[in-house]
């Protein structure tokens, strides 16, 4: 992508803040993610990216802010509307229902639009990970971390987002998987879908991402294009704490 932004927005993030208790930890955050585009969103531990990933998602209040979605506010509105407006985040953590199937766990993600289940779109999901269609009747229990992983990015991707949020798909996993899941991210994006990562393997996002920020303790620090994030001197001092 050239080194300009599509002008369509899809994800407007004005002046979010987010606050557990008294503690407020994300402190105005403005960021946008554009029609088309990969998207990622760098900091250190703590610093308040899933926080923020919440907010959006419903899932932890905005003490104050807006979250638009091609231009309708999503502000106030609970996370199961927010996933059928387009929007679906696979949380930290490889979360699946160890109890179920793979496949049950595949069909829980389409109950947002098909609260009875759509198998007919179990398929699409087996041919971007094979791996699960031959482990569709194994209990999620006994899959691997990096299984787990997979089938949590298949729940979110069988319900059909228009902008898909992962956050930290690496969470200790073998760096194989990741790579798994980025391109599959990447060549999803490059057929329309928009992508926000959190990721802590730098190196790995800012190779598939277009445009990044870095958030330094609740605060966006700097914005711009991946390759000039990478020259500058920016991510050093974010992740080292240097000036
Ligand atoms: N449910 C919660 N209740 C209270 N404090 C929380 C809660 N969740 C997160 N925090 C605190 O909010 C701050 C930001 O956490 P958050 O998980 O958003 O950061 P993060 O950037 O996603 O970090 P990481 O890279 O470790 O995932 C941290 O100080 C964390 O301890
Ligand atoms: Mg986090």
């Amino acid at each position: 992508m050239a080194n300009q932004r599509p002008c369509a927005p899809l994800l407007e993030v004005r002046d979010v803040r987010v606050a557990y208790g008294k503690a407020e930890v994300v402190h105005g955050i403005s960021m946008d993610v554009r029609a088309g585009e990969f998207v990622v969103m760098l900091g250190r531990n703590g610093a308040g990216k899933s926080s923020l990933l919440h907010a959006i998602s419903g899932l932890v209040p905005m003490r104050t802010g807006t979250v638009r979605f091609e231009g309708r506010d999503l502000g106030g509105a609970r996370p199961r509307d927010i996933v059928k407006a387009g929007i679906i985040q696979v949380l930290e953590g490889h979360r699946v229902f160890h109890t179920l199937s793979v496949e049950d766990n595949l069909l829980i993600g389409t109950y947002a639009a098909n609260s009875r289940g759509d198998r007919g779109k179990l398929g699409r999901i087996y041919e971007l990970f094979p791996e699960l269609a031959e482990r569709r009747h194994q209990m999620a229990s006994r899959l691997s971390g990096g299984q787990q992983q997979i089938l949590a990015v298949g729940q979110g991707l069988i319900g059909d987002p228009k902008l898909l949020i992962l956050d930290e798909p690496s969470g200790g996993l073998a760096p194989m998987v990741v790579d798994r899941i980025l391109d599959v991210a990447s060549d999803l994006c490059r057929s329309g879908m928009a992508i926000l990562l959190v990721e802590q393997l730098v190196e790995k996002a800012l190779r598939h991402a277009h445009y990044g920020y870095l958030v330094e303790t609740g605060r966006v620090a700097a914005e711009a294009f991946v390759d000039e994030l990478r020259e500058g001197d920016l991510l050093q001092r974010v992740y080292l704490g240097g000036h």
